[in-house]
């Protein structure tokens, strides 16, 4: 049996999930599990919350939190929000879990063995107004490459490079430049793995040939070793006598927890985790501001442990979600927060206009609530429903809905079945191939046709071959349903449902899809619209409620 583990970028465990978080990251990686899962893989799709990290602690502190309470809030709610949204994990851990922190303080110490560690004293910014050192997002400035103003000091948003010193630093709690003061950090000699992280850019096929190109780039820039360290309370303490005190970067520790979580959760099944990782397929989904991290670090650190577990397959890699073209900042309230939406429309409908204006590339998408209303009710109402609901309805009147005995099938029915019949084989690869936005909208073309064919063959007046137009139709019904499992899984299964076919979708292999199995001897459920239109007037006032979230 073939395996595989899905992970996507960890959630920070410090803010609600909104629609850019789901729509580059957690929708693909979902819809891609469901889809291995159906061709009969071993898959499993992990994840957990980030927990460390500068700015969460931040956050803790403001909110008069102790950054374990405050976690917790968010691991709890992150987790409810995406269950709604139909992202489907077979577990969703965290960054702090025990298992992490062992498996980091492990990790480092082998790194260390292996000679990949080195410890320098360094100047660090410090300020003496807040009595503290100041890492990563507790400095801004700008950016030393592209001179982009108010980045943080650990990663250009602009140019997604991570910079080594940050100009005209400010403190971000109190706004004064702050001081420099002396500390013993461990580095990570990124320089040590040039030559390995070039090879296996070179070697790997499934990672995006885009992405790698701007990757290679950054190596042939040079790389810099990276400081792992941190002198703040919140993390996973580095595990030596004379570094107390210090704590691991996050982005030391946060991406081993797509490893320790998936290995408790195999062996809390009883399977042993580093065998099943390693005759695995990996997935990582990601957006692209975390390229760098994913791409280097990532495996520069499984190399530098002599692969004990295997580097990724994938890196799926997406772009970055706008919101009415302009771009999502939760700090200027211009982002739609999941929950929020979901209390407005169907967990599917946001499945169908993502997955179709995402596209598996790096380019930015945009959502649009015009857009977003004219696709939800021209194609998936006025396409997908219409044929659904006629197809279903007009079998309900006509027969009752017991599935009638073909008969003589004419040229039309003939290619009908033809389509049902290379259904399969025309989804299948571009699926491999992760292009999800254009698998749907296959399924989209296949339910076209299957209107057409239906208007063609004008049932309705009962002439000779309206049996082969209902046997034909219900079972292209059937085939929608199971195609469509992957992206919009509670539409399917209620299409299942109507069609009066026992059990869960999810239990029938992708390629039945193109089977004809429904004939003379089976009665179709009871037909229901299956989705409402959106009205105009609701999008308007969508539309005027940005920006106002709560307030
Ligand atoms: O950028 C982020 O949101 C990070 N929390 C992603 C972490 S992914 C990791 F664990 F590799
Ligand atoms: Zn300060």
């Amino acid at each position: 049996m073939k395996r595989a583990i899905i992970t996507s970028a960890l959630p920070y465990a410090n803010g609600e999930i909104h629609l850019g978080h789901v729509a580059s990251t957690y929708l693909p990686a979902d819809i891609t599990t469901r889809f291995l899962k159906m061709t009969g893989t071993e898959a499993y799709y992990i994840c957990a919350s980030d927990d460390y990290g500068t700015p969460i602690l931040i956050q803790a502190e403001k909110e008069k939190k102790s950054p374990e309470e405050y976690v917790k809030i968010w691991n709890k709610r992150d987790y409810e929000d995406f269950t709604a949204f139909g992202i489907a994990f077979d577990f969703f851990y965290r960054t702090s879990s025990p298992e992490n922190v062992e498996f980091v303080q492990e990790t480092f110490l082998k790194l260390m063995d292996n000679g990949h560690i080195y410890e320098q004293e360094i100047i660090q910014f410090y300020c003496n107004f807040d009595k503290k050192f100041l890492p990563d997002r507790y400095v801004i400035g700008r950016c030393p490459y592209c001179k982009a103003e108010d980045q943080y000091s650990d990663l250009c948003e602009k140019c997604g490079r991570v910079p080594q010193e940050i100009e005209n630093p400010k403190c971000s709690i109190c706004k004064n430049p702050p001081t420099k003061e002396r500390t013993t950090h461990y580095f990570f000699k990124l320089t040590n793995f040039v030559s390995d992280l070039g090879k296996w850019l070179e070697s790997d096929s499934f990672l995006q040939k885009d992405v790698k190109k701007y990757v290679q780039n950054w190596i042939k820039d040079g790389l810099v070793d990276w400081d792992i360290t941190r002198d703040i309370s919140w993390g996973v303490p580095i595990p030596l006598e004379n570094a107390k005190g210090k704590v691991f970067y996050g982005w030391f520790d946060n991406h081993l927890a797509y490893i320790s979580s998936a290995v408790k959760f195999l062996k809390d099944r009883g399977i042993e985790g580093k065998e099943f990782w390693n005759a695995s397929t990996i997935y990582h989904f990601i957006g692209k501001d975390i390229v760098y991290h994913h791409y280097l670090f990532l495996p520069a650190m499984r190399i530098g442990i002599k692969n004990e577990f295997k580097l990724p397959d994938y890196i799926p890699t997406r772009g970055h979600l706008m919101l009415q073209s302009r771009k999502i900042s939760k700090s200027r309230n211009w982002y739609i927060g999941l929950k929020d939406f979901l209390n407005l429309y169907p967990a599917d409908y946001l499945r169908f206009y993502l997955t179709l204006i995402t596209p598996y590339s790096q380019d930015d998408l945009n959502f649009d609530w015009e857009e977003f209303a004219a696709r939800i009710n021209s194609e998936l109402i006025g396409n997908i429903g219409n044929f659904i609901n006629r197809a279903l309805g007009f079998t309900k009147k006509t027969t009752g809905g017991s599935v009638p005995q073909e008969e003589h099938l004419d040229q039309a029915d003939v290619d009908a079945q033809e389509k049902i019949k290379t259904l399969a084989l025309e989804l299948t690869p571009i699926m491999e191939e992760n292009h999800l936005d254009r698998a749907l909208k296959k399924i989209l073309e296949f339910s076209a046709y299957f209107n057409q064919y239906f208007q063609k063959k004008e049932p309705w007046k009962g002439n000779h071959g309206t049996n082969n137009c209902i046997v034909i139709s219900v079972n292209a019904v059937r085939s929608i349903a199971i195609s469509l499992f992957p992206f919009l899984p509670d539409s399917s299964q209620k299409i299942w449902a109507q069609l009066n076919l026992a059990g869960k979708v999810y239990d029938q292999p992708w390629s039945s899809m193109s089977d004809l199995p429904l004939g003379k001897g089976h009665t179709i459920g009871e037909p229901t619209p299956l989705f409402k239109k959106i009205e105009p007037a609701d999008i308007q006032s969508r539309k005027a409620n940005l920006g106002n979230n709560g307030s």
